[in-house]
């Protein structure tokens, strides 16, 4: 049972929606008895006394209640999702990644999922994890749900269906989705297999920044996130249902599907954006604005303007800043970034941060452009440019990022990443 396309209430809105007419209580959250024997359930995404302007939640009217399940054991499947970050001190060097190959082995998007640097305890209700996903199968008779955060989805390959309890929601490379933490969903692939990058957030929810002096419009707007309609699946048979719990893999099997949603309402749902329709703000006179003017969402810390997790884009636009060096300068952050390549390339780097790689930039590490790069936008005449066919992206937090074994152990790390900033000529005083 499904209703096509999607509701464009707007970030954050209050959504209702029934795949089966009459499935949606009206004047009760929780009637004494909810149409059709459905089961009411509330799904808590901050905790009941958050302020109001934060506070999520939906009401799910579902065929059985989730709590009817066996227990949970330890998941071994899958090998690098979730393994765990290094206890040993971390060198404090820049890293850079080549794009991990989808396996050839059939693989899903949860076996196909590896973890590639986290910070802080998911038990601290803070910080980010940054995955990257490779597949080549659809989910079968499996789902699986995140307790220990949200999940955005990030394509860089291939198509990815989500079927969630909550709906349906279909993205490309160019578009992001987020899945509610403890949202259950399961993935298939269109094109046969699909890559792709995911930010875990264990912190405040993601939302839209605060556009302060910009006004009450740009960058991404309310109403370009797409939330599904209620769909759900009526089906028995054996279900195995596969959660993150506390930075570990758990699995348990159902007698059936547990997208069993039939209707729900609330503003804790899941969405889709596409990165298209973002509205890109830069300078018209000179020098370069910080990133932050890029940013899509932003999972606040409790230091104001301290970001637990930023997720900023750097899409196609129009550079025309005078007497400005335009592309990302050098600099040294307190703040410490992941970036990835959706696709194009990336104005800093001339080379060796293909589509898919992955670069890790930690507190204090100095980066910037590379010589050629450098030495292209010092030497160029500075006409209005537009950079295009381009999307890189970058997930920035507070928290320095610790690689996991894999990451700092893979063949995909490049050992030669330090280079990209020698060379430079020595300025030449008078
Ligand atoms: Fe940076």
């Amino acid at each position: 049972m499904s209703q096509e396309g999607y509701q464009s209430g707007g970030f954050g809105s209050h959504f209702a929606t029934e795949a089966v007419p009459g499935a949606l209580p009206e004047g009760r959250n929780s009637p004494q008895r909810p149409a059709f024997g459905l089961y009411a359930e509330q799904l808590s995404g901050t905790a009941f006394t958050a302020p109001r302007h934060e506070n999520r939640r939906s009401w799910l009217y579902r065929m059985r209640p989730s709590a009817e399940h066996p227990p949970y054991r330890r998941y071994e499947g899958a090998k690098l999702f979730a393994p765990g970050i290094v206890k040993e001190p971390v060198a404090p060097n820049r890293l850079r990644w080549n794009p991990i190959d989808v396996p050839s082995e059939p693989t899903d998007l949860i076996d196909g999922m590896t973890t590639m640097m986290a910070n802080r305890d998911p038990a601290d209700l803070t910080g980010v994890a940054v995955h990257i996903y490779a597949a080549n199968k659809d989910m079968q008779h499996r789902c699986f749900f995140n307790a220990d955060g949200e999940m955005l989805f990030i394509p860089e390959q291939g198509r990815l269906t989500l079927y969630t309890e909550m709906g349906r929601i279909d993205i490309a490379p160019g578009e992001i989705a987020l899945v509610p933490r403890g949202v259950r969903f399961r993935a298939a692939l269109p094109d046969g297999k699909a890559r792709g990058y995911v930010a875990e957030n264990h912190g405040a929810l993601f939302r839209l920044p605060d556009l302060g002096p910009i006004g009450s419009n740009g960058l991404a707007n309310p109403r370009d996130f797409q939330t599904p309609h209620a769909q759900y699946e009526d089906a028995e048979g054996e279900v195995e249902l596969i959660q993150k719990y506390m930075g570990s893999l758990w699995t348990t099997t159902l007698d059936h599907s547990p997208l069993d949603v039939v209707a729900w309402h609330g503003n804790l749902a899941p969405w889709k954006y596409d990165l298209s329709k973002f509205n890109t703000i830069g300078t018209v006179s000179y020098d370069h604005p910080d990133p932050s003017i890029f940013t899509v969402l932003t999972s606040p810390s409790e230091t104001p303007g301290r970001a637990n997790a930023d997720f900023v884009i750097f899409p196609p636009r129009w550079m025309v800043a005078e007497d400005t060096f335009r592309p990302p300068w050098f600099h040294r952050n307190v703040m410490s970034e992941c970036m990835g390549l959706i696709h194009g390339a990336y104005d800093a780097k001339a080379d060796g941060f293909a589509p898919g790689a992955m670069s890790l930039h930690n507190l204090m590490a100095g980066h910037g452009p590379d010589v050629a790069s450098w030495k292209g936008a010092s030497e160029a005449e500075l006409k209005p440019h537009k950079i295009e066919g381009t999307m890189a992206f970058m997930v920035e937090s507070c928290w320095p990022y610790v690689p996991t074994r894999f990451a700092l152990e893979t063949d995909k790390l490049q050992g030669d990443y330090d280079e990209a900033w020698g060379g430079f000529p020595k300025a030449q005083l008078p």
